[in-house]
């Protein structure tokens, strides 16, 4: 134990299994040696190591880390409350009274949290990495439809047509504010604490900027209570994982319901279906289900944080704790489904004709051919009438909009001529789109190539 003697009694067996952290910090370790190695650096550059000792200590720490990769170290979950008191011990045990010098003028308060900004940065880096993989794929896809028709919808009611490609960007913009938002949780973890001690520094003159150099902090911390304190960038860690997570379920949920029988538009390659143990003829779409499922466990975590924090004194209390486990999870979560999203896009087949000969002619059109009506001056309230009549008298009859003659329109209004054809097909309903952001062919196409442009794509 680190605090021994102060006790007359060793610290109960029941409570040290209840209030143990090392089965989950243990995944801190290689950023606890890291910070351990820059803290004795600096403690050997203001002379309360000599360099022999912090020799010593460097080496120790090194074979620490080996041996727990090789498999002939592991910390004893029965003996230590977490990684940090683990490694201290056994650094003591490898090189003798040296070992004992590491932890001047620092607290486990600000150690941990110091670890855990490291592993946050990590962590965001290899997300955004996901993130961008993910895209490529989805852009990839996005190149085969630009000319793959299907309804857009609104209320899940058909809409109005747009293409494959156009539905598929929607998803690469909101993969890219989740980047953004990764990056802005790795500037918000990027400062170093270290040296704020258990909440209000030190006597001993620490180099602070000289660890946050060695260890790749951008900034020191400017007041210690608040440093072992803070989780607010976990929280943000947590919430750029829950928008993530979102986006992806939303996307999951999109491809469960075009792999029904109903829709028919997408298959998914068989590697990522499953069967029935009763139905022989089932293919259930299970990963982007978990997908789906798996988005409450993330926001269970964030939120879980958010309640331990809300009425906690200043500064460190071991509630604190239980801010790990969820973080963990959270990565763990959404870089798996990352990857499993990257994979299933990767395998899927599109029923490239599915919906046009649907959206040929289809009441999908009646926007576009409002449109048309105020192009040759009709007011758009007029228009809009006039439309709903001819929806009324079309559907009465059973007919296309593409099915009325010319005499027919005019019937409704004398201003309809023949080019009112030209918004009514499959074929040329994309190209008719003006605006910027529409599902125009060639703006989706140059949409495509910005992005391959953006993200490297050759
Ligand atoms: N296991 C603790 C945590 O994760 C480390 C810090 C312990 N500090 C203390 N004062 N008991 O928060």
């Amino acid at each position: 134990m680190l605090w021994g003697s102060r006790f007359d009694k060793q610290f109960d067996k029941t409570a040290l299994e209840f209030s143990s952290s090392l089965s989950f910090d243990v995944n801190l370790i290689e950023w606890d040696i890291k910070v351990s190695k820059a803290h004795a650096n600096m403690l050997a550059s203001i002379g309360i190591l000599t360099s022999n000792e912090n020799d010593q200590i460097q080496t120790g720490l090194d074979n620490i880390i080996t041996n727990y990769n090789k498999g002939t170290w592991k910390p004893d979950k029965n003996k230590f409350e977490d990684i940090h008191s683990a490694i201290e011990e056994e650094l003591t045990n490898l090189i003798g009274d040296a070992g004992k010098k590491l932890h001047t003028a620092r607290s486990r308060n600000d150690q941990v949290i110091t670890d855990v900004r490291l592993w946050i940065k990590d962590s965001c880096k290899i997300l955004i990495k996901n993130i961008i993989d993910l895209q490529k794929s989805i852009i990839n896809l996005a190149e085969q439809h630009a000319k793959t028709l299907m309804p857009g919808y609104t209320h899940l009611q058909r809409a109005q047509p747009i293409s494959l490609a156009f539905h598929l960007l929607a998803y690469v913009e909101m993969l890219e504010r989740d980047k953004k938002r990764l990056e802005f949780t790795f500037n918000s973890a990027d400062e170093c604490i270290l040296g704020s001690g258990a909440l209000a520094g030190s006597t001993i003159k620490l180099d602070r900027n000289l660890v946050a150099k060695q260890l790749e902090f951008s900034s020191v911390s400017r007041n210690a209570l608040d440093s072992v304190s803070n989780r607010d960038f976990i929280i943000d860690f947590l919430n750029a994982g829950n928008i993530a997570m979102m986006h992806l379920s939303r996307f999951s949920e999109e491809l469960i319901i075009w792999t029904s029988y109903e829709w028919n538009f997408i298959k998914l390659g068989d590697e990522f279906t499953t069967g029935s143990s009763l139905m022989p003829q089932k293919q259930n779409p299970d990963i982007p289900e978990l997908i789906r499922g798996k988005t409450g466990r993330v926001y269970g975590n964030y939120f879980s944080l958010l309640t331990v924090m809300k009425s906690l004194p200043l500064s460190y209390n071991r509630d604190l704790q239980e801010d790990k486990e969820g973080m963990f999870d959270s990565f763990e979560t959404l870089n798996n489904s990352l990857i499993m999203m990257n994979a299933l896009i990767g395998s899927l087949e599109v029923n490239k004709n599915r919906f046009t000969k649907e959206i040929d002619g289809s009441f999908m059109l009646t926007t576009d051919l409002a449109d048309y009506l105020v192009t040759k001056g009709v007011a758009f309230r007029e228009a809009h009438n006039i439309l709903g009549e001819i929806v009324k008298y079309a559907t009465d009859n059973n007919r296309k909009l593409n099915e009325l003659s010319l005499e027919e329109y005019k019937n409704f209004n004398k201003v309809f001529e023949e080019d009112v054809y030209k918004y009514l097909s499959a074929e040329t309903c994309l190209e008719n789109k003006k605006t910027i952001g529409s599902p125009n062919l060639q703006m989706v196409k140059k949409s495509i190539e910005n992005w391959k442009i953006k993200l490297g794509i050759n």
